[in-house]
């Protein structure tokens, strides 16, 4: 028998061995351990990530949703095998690897979303991407030395830090940059300026390029190897307040999944080599939400939203709403309007970095004075030798696209006015947005004429899913009498540019087989940018033989269907600056025709009431944003073939070095002598 009082002391002894035991084993909560703070380390970010376990439901939710919404997605055969030249560059099949996800474990589900965000990446098409606010630049991965490729004056290329890269990295960092000059070896500790410039001879005891190729096979965006292999580097771009600066993907990574980098490098002037480990740190990102512990940074950061999801555009309840959807941070273009996003069509390449707000240093902007009509992204000027013009154009979408559209028109009326002859654009890292811009562009640059009216850009097809065709069906029977959904007819035009009429039946399917499987489209479809909204003049306002597309090969989307129209149709150069020399150079790449995302897509389906269906994508119910090519545009050299398989090499490869790298006007200045100084033909005349 018990009595009272030793049961008493025996609980009492338990309750001591659990205190103990909890005091002893208690859980810290790895994400408490970093929330508040701006900065944190790599690996502790990463405790966070990981310390959630995968829900099994969530899993499934996030296969159906992404899997289901592939039907919209214009590429989905294609890219199981891309046809020459990408047949070694794309071959991913997106089924296959949600099928292959359904039956494999992960660890947690931080691991779960890798595998969604890589096996997407690997289609190398900027539209096409699974993003998480939850993981993707929650925390922003960086080192202070952002690399360059530079080319010496007998040919030969190396990776050196970039020589303005202390002056970006402290303007960045402020005080923060200490942590890394107190990680820095022996006589280096504190002098981290002096790294600007070196000369990189290894990365992780190994030929740079080992690590340039590795990145190229898993940063996307681009089907071309070497325009990812641009990608790892620092360049600039025109943003729409300012010169900005893009780390590259050495120094900025999306993940927290690299604690530190080996480097042999040898100093500007110096005749050793040092060897040395930096440290990658974290920061908390710009849009991320803040958070005290882990439940309130799963709260906040990593369950859908209001706007996660599409919505009934009839329902009472919305009181048209016009929500900046989460989409819009991983879009590759500033903020634009949402009412405008909604009725302009747009092609614009997203990816898991939100486009950076760093800074060209004040050496190397441009320090011409930008002519009157420049606005936000397009910014003109004149070059000294008063016969060069420059549109420096960061993106096809700015905030107020008629302000755009007309600044375009003023820009370069203003340079022929002040005597310009000949245009460079320089569209460094244009990613894209409005497509009646890269149009209009188009259209004013060369004038009137077969190529530019009535269509200034590429024909294209959507798909023709079942789904699709059901929602046609709805819109037939009268399901958006408001003609606000992107499945109406009377949105677009036929073959022949005119207008469906509004009870069409414009999504009939066309059997295609490619890639072994069967596949359906839409009929051929026309142009929507004509008439424009402003006036286009009657003649060409520069000779497209005197007009040069400059770029770093990172032209995406609407970038695209710009530059390929003028280098194709009308026979402007193209230049790509600072790649590799023993490697073709694309101008351009992720063509599409119109690119769009989940939550249109389901706001198309729940308007038509067509959520029950079974074909119908579920909601998500994480923070996520699934990336569609909706049309794809014809190509020009093969019009019954996708533009996005084609061919877009470069005319020229323009080396860069210490004096002009980064530094837009002297890259122009540079660009000039190669490119016009030359008398006519100019060399791609020769290859047609
Ligand atoms: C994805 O959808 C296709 C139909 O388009 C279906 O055949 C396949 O089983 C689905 N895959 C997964 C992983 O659910
Ligand atoms: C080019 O010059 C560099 C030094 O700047 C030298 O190391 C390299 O061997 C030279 N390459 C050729 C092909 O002459
Ligand atoms: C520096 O390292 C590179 C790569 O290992 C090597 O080729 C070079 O000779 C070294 N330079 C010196 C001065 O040691
Ligand atoms: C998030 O935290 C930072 C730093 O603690 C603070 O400056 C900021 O105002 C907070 N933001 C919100 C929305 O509370
Ligand atoms: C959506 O959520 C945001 C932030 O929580 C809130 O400000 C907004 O009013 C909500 N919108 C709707 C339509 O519910
Ligand atoms: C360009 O025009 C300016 C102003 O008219 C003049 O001062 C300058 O000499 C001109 N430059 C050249 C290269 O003709
Ligand atoms: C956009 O610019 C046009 C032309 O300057 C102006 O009329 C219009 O009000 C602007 N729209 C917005 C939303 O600011
Ligand atoms: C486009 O529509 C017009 C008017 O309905 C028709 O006459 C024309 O044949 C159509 N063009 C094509 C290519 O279908
Ligand atoms: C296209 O394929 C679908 C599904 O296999 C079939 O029902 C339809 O009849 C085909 N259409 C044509 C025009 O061949």
């Amino acid at each position: 028998m018990y009595t009272n009082r030793m049961l008493l002391s025996c609980i009492s002894f338990l309750s001591t061995l659990q205190v103990l035991a909890a005091q002893h084993i208690r859980p810290i909560d790895p994400c408490e351990a970093i929330a508040g703070k701006k900065w944190a380390l790599p690996r502790e970010v990463r405790a966070c990530f990981t310390s959630f376990p995968l829900d099994l439901i969530i899993k499934e939710n996030v296969i159906e949703v992404v899997n289901k919404t592939l039907a919209f997605h214009t590429s989905v055969n294609y890219q199981i095998k891309a046809p020459p030249p990408f047949e070694h560059d794309v071959h991913e099949d997106l089924h296959a690897d949600l099928a292959r996800m359904r039956e494999s474990y992960y660890s947690s589900d931080f691991d779960f979303h890798l595998d969604v965000y890589r096996s997407f990446k690997r289609v190398n098409d900027g539209h096409c991407g699974v993003y998480n606010l939850c993981y993707d630049s929650l925390y922003v991965t960086y080192l202070p030395i952002p690399l360059v490729l530079l080319t010496g004056e007998n040919g030969s290329q190396h990776v050196h830090i970039a020589p303005e890269a202390f002056q970006v990295a402290s303007a960045e960092f402020g005080d923060e940059i200490e942590f890394w000059q107190q990680a820095l070896p022996g006589d280096l500790k504190g002098k981290l300026a002096s790294l600007s410039g070196a000369t990189v001879h290894m990365i992780n005891g190994e030929d740079p390029f080992v690590a340039v190729n590795s990145n190229a096979l898993v940063t996307g965006g681009y089907q071309s190897f070497a325009t990812r292999q641009n990608s790892f580097f620092a360049t600039y771009y025109r943003g729409p307040d300012n010169w900005q600066y893009s780390m590259g993907n050495f120094a900025q990574l999306v993940h927290p999944l690299v604690d530190s980098v080996d480097l042999t490098i040898q100093l500007v002037g110096g005749v050793v080599n040092h060897t040395l480990t930096l440290p990658y740190r974290s920061r908390f990102g710009s849009a991320s939400k803040n958070f005290t512990d882990s439940a309130s940074y799963r709260a906040n950061n990593c369950i859908a939203t209001n706007s996660t999801n599409g919505y009934d555009a009839y329902a009472s309840s919305v009181q048209q709403v016009f929500h900046t959807s989460p989409i819009s941070l991983f879009q590759q273009q500033p903020a634009v309007s949402p009412e405008e996003a909604r009725k302009q069509p747009m092609n614009v390449m997203l990816d898991g970095i939100p486009l950076s707000d760093i800074s060209l240093p004040e050496h190397l902007q441009p320090a011409l004075s930008p002519l009157e009509p420049s606005y936000s992204v397009a910014q003109f000027y004149l070059l000294n030798d008063n016969i060069t013009g420059v549109l420096a154009l960061g993106s096809f979408s700015a905030k107020n696209f008629t302000e755009f559209g007309l600044s375009l028109l003023s820009g370069l009326q203003k340079l022929t006015a002040d005597g310009a002859k000949q245009l460079i654009v320089d569209v460094t890292n244009n990613g894209g947005g409005y497509i009646c811009i890269a149009h209009w562009l188009h259209r004013i640059i060369v004038g009137p004429k077969d190529t530019t009216v009535p269509q200034a850009g590429l024909d294209t097809m959507t798909r023709a899913s079942p789904l699709a065709q059901l929602i046609v069906k709805a819109i037939q029977d009268g399901g958006d009498p408001e003609d606000q959904l992107l499945y109406n007819p009377v949105q677009w035009t036929n073959a022949s540019h005119l207008p469906f009429s509004a009870h069409s039946d414009w999504l009939k399917p066309h059997n295609v087989t490619i890639n072994g499987r069967e596949d359906a489209f839409s009929q051929r479809i026309g142009q929507e940018c004509q008439p424009f909204r402003w006036n286009a003049p009657d003649n060409a306002l520069f000779d497209p033989k005197r007009v040069a597309i400059v770029s770093n090969g990172r032209c995406g989307s609407s970038c695209s269907l710009f530059s390929i129209t003028m280098s194709k149709e009308e026979g402007v150069t193209t230049v790509v600056v600072g790649g590799k020399n023993d490697i073709r150079q694309q101008y351009c790449g992720t063509v599409g025709g119109q690119s769009t995302g989940f939550s249109s897509i389901d706001t198309e389906i729940k308007t038509t009431k067509l959520k029950n269906h079974a074909l119908a994508p579920p909601d998500f119910m994480t923070n996520s944003v699934q990336g569609i090519t909706w049309r794809l545009g014809f190509g020009i050299d093969d019009p019954r073939e996708p533009e996005e398989w084609q061919e877009h090499n470069a005319d020229i490869n323009f080396p860069l070095t210490a004096k002009t790298v980064n530094n837009p006007v002297a890259i122009w200045e540079h660009i000039v002598d190669k490119v016009f100084a030359l008398s006519m033909p100019l060399f791609h005349v020769q290859g047609l």
